[in-house]
């Protein structure tokens, strides 16, 4: 699907690794956006993508290196306005015809302060209300001597050229990273350069909304489609979206692996049954996927067990459906974003996810991806819009495998009742406090050991469980959550007190890294 009713902005990533957070600024603006690799963006390419501005971002090489990247020397005569960021700035100025030169102590890493000089420049409204902004520098060139038709806005210690711009041409350049949080004024300077650009700021979820539909009804036709439901928000939000867009041609399956928290399974039923009538099958596989994880103990078996199964069981299901040729998955765009490889040459990764892995080409089926474009955040609004109650938009991540890799040590049915009512216990408490959307994720664990307790002064020996809550902006590293001790007290207490079972609590401190997050 493309985005072609919008007025298009076009990202050349360059390597740097922030990219994705100048989308983030833009889409924040209400403005569409896409990042490209700068090898993939040839003259025919920026022909045809047409886009009404462009900016170039940073990236790791030298602009004096021979055979570093460039911009199509195309875009420049395009008519449109560019702005160069960081290295984007200096291969403007010496694809342009200024200068750049590397190190000689001009190198300039972390908070540094920019200063204007007197003339006046539409990107900068809003800035230097006090004389100067704190921006962010990572670099080890700079400009030594502009292009021509420049002139210079703002300086740095370190980077005479911090801002520059042909002003007459709409050409801008910063020798900074606008889009980071230690550039604590730069979402302005986004907001100026769209708005000069005269980007109206038409990228609403309501209109993203409609206009998926439509690319929807168009790919599919009256054919059918199948969506592998999880529960989680990327594949709900594809479910009801594709149930608004085609109705009784959505056949969603819900797997479950027995592994799903207390009553899960049920809830999401329910929700997709009652409120949106949308055709579900329910599979209960839970006999099936217990009794091949009998014994097994070894964590990446375990998620191997699973993860064939998982196909195994979808394709049962999915092959039941007659006529269906699409099968419909939750892609959100950052795994779609082809990354810059500069050890490997233009030969670009792309990271797929595939929440099926391997079905589509399997069964031969067409894939809709209807999130493809989408951040996380415009999901959850995207989700709003569709008309998906708050709690659960904002609920944390679960795991594919679920509470397998919650239960180190050899999965039993006992021990997964006993997880799934402390668990139930913990996430009560965490709400009773008001503390869950504070937190990125949080979960017990039963841990493989029996330890002795006593309880109305007879002897236990019973599991012993461990709670874990993190913040976390992408899963990618996390924080242990600060609770207070009056806190976990009062949930240790209600745990032991109301699961069956557990005579003890340990509360998991460890970070990531040098933890992860889940347990396995
Ligand atoms: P880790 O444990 O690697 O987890 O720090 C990072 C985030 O990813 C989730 N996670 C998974 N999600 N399938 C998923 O869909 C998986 O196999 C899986 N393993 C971990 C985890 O819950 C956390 O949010």
């Amino acid at each position: 699907m493309t985005s072609t009713s919008h007025d298009r902005l076009l990202i050349i990533d360059f390597g740097s690794q922030v990219t994705q957070l100048i989308a983030r600024r833009l889409r924040e603006s209400n403005v569409y956006c896409e990042i490209h690799p700068y090898q993939n963006v040839t003259d025919a390419f920026l022909a045809d993508f047409a886009p009404k501005a462009v900016i170039l971002s940073g990236g790791p090489d030298s602009v004096t290196r021979e055979g570093s990247p460039r911009a199509p020397q195309s875009l420049f005569d395009m008519g449109v306005p560019i702005l160069g960021i960081c290295y984007g700035q200096q291969t403007m100025m010496e694809q342009l015809g200024g200068k750049v030169e590397s190190g000689h102590g001009t190198a300039e890493f972390g908070r540094a302060f920019v200063t204007p000089n007197d003339h006046k420049l539409d990107l900068l409204d809003g800035w230097f209300a006090n004389g100067k902004e704190q921006v962010w520098m990572s670099h080890g060139d700079h400009v030594s001597q502009i292009a021509p038709g420049f002139e210079v806005y703002g300086t740095s210690p370190n980077a005479p050229c911090a801002i520059i711009a042909d002003a007459s041409r709409h050409f801008y350049a910063v020798q900074f990273h606008p889009e980071v949080h230690h550039t604590p004024n730069g979402a302005k300077l986004y907001e100026n350069f769209v708005k000069l650009a005269g980007f109206t700021g038409d990228w609403t979820m309501a209109g993203y909304k409609d206009q998926a539909i439509a690319a929807i009804r168009e790919q599919v036709g009256d054919k059918q489609v199948i969506c592998g439901l999880s529960g989680g928000v990327d594949s709900s939000v594809t479910a009801i979206l594709l149930h608004e867009a085609i109705g009784e041609q959505l056949t969603c399956v819900f797997v479950d692996h027995g592994l799903l928290r207390l009553n899960e399974a049920a809830e999401v039923v329910k929700m997709f049954r009652d409120n949106y009538n949308i055709k579900l099958i329910h599979a209960d596989e839970s006999d099936l996927f217990l009794g091949e994880l009998d014994g097994v103990s070894d964590p990446e078996t375990k998620r191997k067990i699973i993860g064939k199964l998982f196909i195994d069981v979808f394709q049962k299901y999915a092959n039941g459906i007659e006529g269906a040729e699409f099968l419909a998955q939750g892609t959100l765009y950052p795994d779609v974003i082809e990354s810059v490889s500069f050890s490997g040459g233009p030969s670009v990764t792309i990271k797929s996810h595939h929440n099926v892995g391997g079905l589509p080409e399997k069964m031969g089926l067409k894939l809709v991806e209807p999130l493809r474009e989408l951040f996380k955040d415009e999901v959850r609004a995207l989700g709003l819009e569709l008309g998906l109650p708050a709690s659960f938009i904002g609920r944390h991540p679960f795991p594919g495998p679920g509470l397998a890799i919650r239960c180190p040590g050899e999965i039993t049915r006992e021990k997964l009742a006993i997880l799934q009512q402390a668990d139930a216990v913990y996430i009560d408490q965490i709400r009773k406090h008001g503390l869950y959307d504070e937190i990125w994720q949080a979960f017990a664990a039963i841990l493989p050991m029996k330890t002795v307790g006593v309880m109305g002064d007879g002897r236990t020996y019973d599991y012993a469980v461990a709670i874990r809550a993190v913040t976390s902006v992408d899963g990618m590293t996390a924080d242990t959550y600060p609770f207070t001790h009056e806190f976990m007290g009062e949930t240790m207490t209600r745990i032991i007190n109301e699961v069956k079972g557990v005579n003890r609590v340990f509360y998991d401190l460890t970070s990531k890294p040098p933890g992860t997050i889940e347990l396995e």
